[in-house]
């Protein structure tokens, strides 16, 4: 079935399509494929619309966009513990900047189909064995050796079938009363409680307790959706294409098409090729669809995927999320948002300050800076400020176990210290209390 301008959800194939795993068996994919299409979506078009009415909101500034979770999901880290203190971290995160920063936060995870990965060689050579690269567990295991690295289809199977078990433990936590506010003192985790991050966040926690408590004393009802539940959206990377078709299907109140993978979907830096197999892909969906920007961008490539993207100029379709680099944002945001707003498009303006800032720490281990982090940050703002245009959100690589992979924060995490708890499968990511940290850094910068 086609939609205006020759759009099907396997037109793709017409084009290029980067970072593609060399499928030993197509066969064995397009049965895979074929399974995929049969079950049911993940998210509903409808949830769909929610996210992109609240998206330009934010595009207005009336709200603001977080969204985070792990580089790449590991299928052995989707356990009930690990997903409840991620969301227990998110939560947290957009409590302190409603509160602190009064501005309504919308929740999106990098959560429930975060599992194929742009690699920068698509082999890897240890001790003069060369072996394809890990590419995220939906496509193979990272683990050295023949077997583990052959790409196999069924673990995109696999991913669907763990992307709809926490998409299921995620509904349950944020509508059955986990989320209600009169329990934001318990998001508070153990590790946590005791950092000055912790008792910031225990102070505000008891403040919304009072406010509650008032409420109830006064005889105004706080037993409402508004205060005894949330919702957290779903999103990933739209790397593997033929996973993201077979969960595409057409929204049969609207006759409109839907990915039903995640709420949003966006593109990386390395797949966002104006005449590529990604953008052909992505701009037939409905769905709000993000685009990764590098400080390599041309200008005028920007545009084009614009107008690709969103024809329209819908609020809230389009986010682009900004990877400068904590130095050169200075010289390479400005340029982009004068251009952008000239034109008078609708976007989303997301910072992802954890992208342009991985270096090797002397330890070996692949980091970020977390005063790097904060700084990129900081700048985006200003820079937005500057420019007249608006800082609609942040975008994390964050988990809620107390790993040690980025250095510094408020514990000031040291590189010697790398190696005790460095659990990521990909990049570095903020722990808990790192993560609340940005969360009052970026609650004092929205509330300006
Ligand atoms: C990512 O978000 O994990 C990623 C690979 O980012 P980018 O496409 O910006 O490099
Ligand atoms: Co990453």
């Amino acid at each position: 079935m086609t939609n205006q301008n020759g759009w099907t959800k396997s037109s793709w194939k017409n084009y290029t399509a980067l970072q593609q795993p060399n499928w030993p068996d197509q066969t064995a994919l397009e049965k895979v494929t074929k399974d995929l299409a049969l079950l049911p979506p993940l998210v509903f078009a409808g949830e769909i619309r929610t996210l992109k009415d609240l998206l330009a909101k934010a595009s207005k500034g009336e709200a603001f966009l977080l969204q985070g979770g792990d580089c790449s999901e590991d299928f052995s880290q989707i356990t009930a513990p690990i997903i409840r203190e991620t969301m227990k971290v998110l939560l947290q995160m957009a409590v302190v900047m409603a509160y602190a920063g009064g501005k309504p936060a919308i929740k999106v995870g990098r959560i429930a189909g975060q599992f194929a990965k742009p690699r920068s060689s698509d082999t890897e050579t240890v001790n003069g064995v060369e072996l394809p690269s890990y590419r995220g567990d939906m496509v193979n295991k990272s683990e050295f050796s023949i077997n583990a690295r052959t790409p196999n289809p069924k673990y995109m199977l696999k991913g669907y079938y763990l992307a709809a078990s926490t998409l299921n433990l995620l509904r349950a936590f944020t509508r059955g009363g986990f989320a209600a506010l009169h329990r934001v003192q318990a998001w508070n985790q153990e590790f946590v409680a005791q950092s000055p991050m912790g008792r910031s966040y225990d102070r505000l926690a008891k403040q919304i307790d009072q406010a509650i408590k008032f409420m109830n004393t006064i005889g105004i009802t706080t037993d409402i959706p508004q205060i005894n539940q949330t919702q957290i959206f779903t999103s990933h990377e739209a790397l593997l294409l033929p996973y993201e078709e077979a969960l595409t299907r057409i929204d049969s109140t609207t006759g409109d098409w839907y990915d039903c993978s995640a709420h949003m979907l966006w593109i990386g830096e390395r797949t966002r090729q104006v005449d590529g197999a990604h953008v052909e892909f992505l701009r037939g969906v409905l769905n709000p669809i993000g685009v990764k920007i590098g400080p390599d961008y041309d200008i005028e490539n920007i545009k084009q995927l614009i107008q690709i993207l969103n024809p329209e100029n819908e609020p809230g379709r389009l986010t682009l999320i900004t990877r400068m680099g904590c130095d050169v944002i200075e010289k390479k945001l400005p340029p982009l948002l004068r251009e952008t707003r000239k034109e008078g498009y609708h976007i989303v303006w997301n910072c992802d300050p954890m992208h342009a800032n991985t270096y090797t720490s002397e330890s070996g281990h692949k980091t970020r800076d977390f005063n790097d982090i904060l700084k990129e940050i900081t700048r985006f703002f200003e820079i937005h400020w500057a420019e007249g245009t608006i800082p609609g959100g942040v975008h994390l690589e964050m988990t809620g176990k107390n790993v040690t992979e980025c250095v510094g924060g408020a514990r000031n995490i040291v590189s010697e210290e790398l190696h005790n708890r460095y659990d990521t499968t990909c990049d570095p990511r903020l722990n808990a209390e790192q993560s609340l940290e940005v969360a009052f850094q970026i609650a004092d910068m929205i509330k300006r």
